[in-house]
């Protein structure tokens, strides 16, 4: 007699069950997902080159702070500025960087240092760079038609 109730209830709750399962894994994707690696503090991304740092990118030596060089970095389609860094070995280096328009990526290959640049983060590391070479920058979040030629260099001289 109540067979019928039963299923009606065990229908409820199984959508019930869908809905929360879906909203946990929208809320987790959201406050998970959408914050890049490194990200430390927000921008106006359509207002990049007036907001300091980034009205003066490239690499800037700094006195009476924790790190030697500022290094400020504007990632857009497709190309960063500025193109070439240049640092001497053994300096502790701030790297800032951000994005004008899409999602771009910026890793040194064969270092620590990997951000995913998102519009309106500013992504953030503090490391030394201790060995002399010739590093690829690349981009590594697919970003366009340019992304395959999207990159840059980080020198680090003795
Ligand atoms: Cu920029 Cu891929």
């Amino acid at each position: 007699m109540h067979i019928h109730k039963y299923e009606k209830w065990w229908l409820t709750f199984g959508a019930a069950m869908l809905i929360a399962f879906l909203v946990i894994v929208g809320v987790s994707a959201f406050h998970g997902g959408t914050h890049p690696n490194n990200s430390k503090w927000t921008i106006n991304y359509e207002k990049v080159d007036e907001i300091a740092p980034f009205d003066n990118p490239g690499v800037h030596k700094v006195e009476g702070k924790d790190w030697d060089y500022e290094v400020v970095l504007v990632a857009s389609a497709f190309s960063y500025n500025p193109m070439e860094i240049e640092i001497p070995v053994g300096s502790k280096v701030r790297f800032i960087a951000t994005t004008k328009d899409v999602i771009h990526g910026f890793e040194v290959a064969g270092t620590n240092i990997n951000f995913m640049l998102e519009p309106g983060y500013v992504s953030e590391k503090i490391t030394t760079v201790d060995k002399v070479g010739e590093y690829v920058i690349v981009c590594n979040e697919y970003c366009g038609t340019g992304h395959a030629m999207m990159y840059s260099t980080l020198k680090v001289v003795d």
